[in-house]
């Protein structure tokens, strides 16, 4: 009995924390209280469901020792030894019976919630493949031949099937206010499905450790209102249009004719290479580095001239430009909307 009461105590205090902790994150701080999907809204049901079931064995469990450490009843207790026919019963129901029936309760919900959060309720609207990579999210839109990187448009109120491989190590999947983690394993394809139920912009980050930079592997997944997912796919399908400006189209020939070619893709010109993420519509991007900067032409100039400074052991090399060339080559990417 006081070690179970001990173990409550712990996990009452690290509830606490971990509500105290959410809630001063304030608005923009991804939580799983804060739920905009119908999966995330399944999870955090049951978690206050859990999280109430353990204030009340805590509130009864320590109840039942300030009764016993009462100094009235310790004295009546030295004088009078025989224990009393129901206190046996006492420990076999509070010990046994009790402890059985909350947990085959929390289990059977738990079990209701997988099954529901496994498959939605409504046909899927549109499929999206993503893959991990150390350190960054590559968005495929198979049916729609789009390629993207770290921001996934998805239209409100839809359900969306995700499927998830690595090209790597493993990483995991979470957008906590959509629905829960969903691993990425090398050699299999998993399969999860989000949905908004808002439109608006959701945080999602890697959930397993996978190396220096998975901090900063982060991802956004942006609920968009019907027409405006319709006029994003559009932009998103074509390829990159020539720069009309005089020093973005100068930006251009320098990328074209530089090192980045040999990584990046822009579709509608010669840069074809896969080892980094599609910069067709980059200008467009919520952020830099999936997530480590916000996508401003300081910052994308800081990326491009040495990267490494600002997120090390990513594969990115740095890339030596004139001051000429670097403002010609951000001006004609943050451009490529
Ligand atoms: Cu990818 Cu952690």
């Amino acid at each position: 009995m006081r070690s179970r009461s001990r173990h409550s105590w712990v996990g009452s205090a690290g509830a606490l924390l971990f509500v105290l902790g959410a809630s001063a994150c304030g608005d923009t701080a991804p939580s799983t209280l804060h739920p905009e999907g119908p999966g995330a809204h399944r999870i955090a049901g049951l978690w206050w469901f859990m999280f109430w079931v353990s204030a009340l064995v805590v509130a009864v469990v320590t109840a039942l020792i300030l009764i016993g450490v009462l100094p009235g009843r310790r004295r009546r207790a030295t004088h009078d030894r025989a224990t009393p026919r129901w206190a046996g019963r006492l420990v076999v129901l509070g010990g046994v019976v009790v402890p059985v029936v909350v947990l085959a309760v929390l289990w059977a919900l738990t079990l209701s919630d997988m099954s529901a959060l496994s498959l939605p309720r409504r046909s899927i609207a549109l499929k999206v493949q993503v893959v991990g990579h150390q350190w960054w999210w590559e968005i495929r839109y198979p049916q729609q031949g789009i390629i993207t990187a770290n921001d996934i448009h998805i239209p409100v109120g839809l359900p969306v099937e995700v499927e998830l491989t690595t090209d790597d190590v493993i990483h995991s999947f979470w957008v906590p206010q959509l629905t829960g983690k969903t691993d990425l394993i090398s050699g299999r394809t998993n399969r999860m499905w989000i949905q908004a139920d808002r439109a608006g912009v959701y945080r999602g980050q890697c959930a397993e450790y996978c190396g220096l930079q998975h901090a900063n592997m982060i991802f956004y997944v942006v609920a968009d209102p019907p027409d405006r997912f319709r006029e994003w796919m559009t932009r998103e399908g074509q390829g990159a249009a020539t720069p009309t400006e005089t020093g973005a189209l100068r930006g251009q020939e320098v990328f074209l004719s530089s090192a980045c070619v040999g990584c990046h893709t822009i579709r509608g010109t010669d840069a074809r290479g896969k080892v980094g993420p599609d910069l067709t519509h980059i200008g467009s991007r919520i952020s830099i580095g999936a997530g480590t900067f916000s996508n401003t032409p300081s910052n994308l100039a800081i990326w491009i001239t040495d990267s490494q400074s600002v997120k090390p052991g990513n594969l990115m090399p740095p890339i030596p430009l004139s001051p000429a060339d670097l403002e010609a080559v951000v001006a004609y990417l943050e451009g490529l909307k």
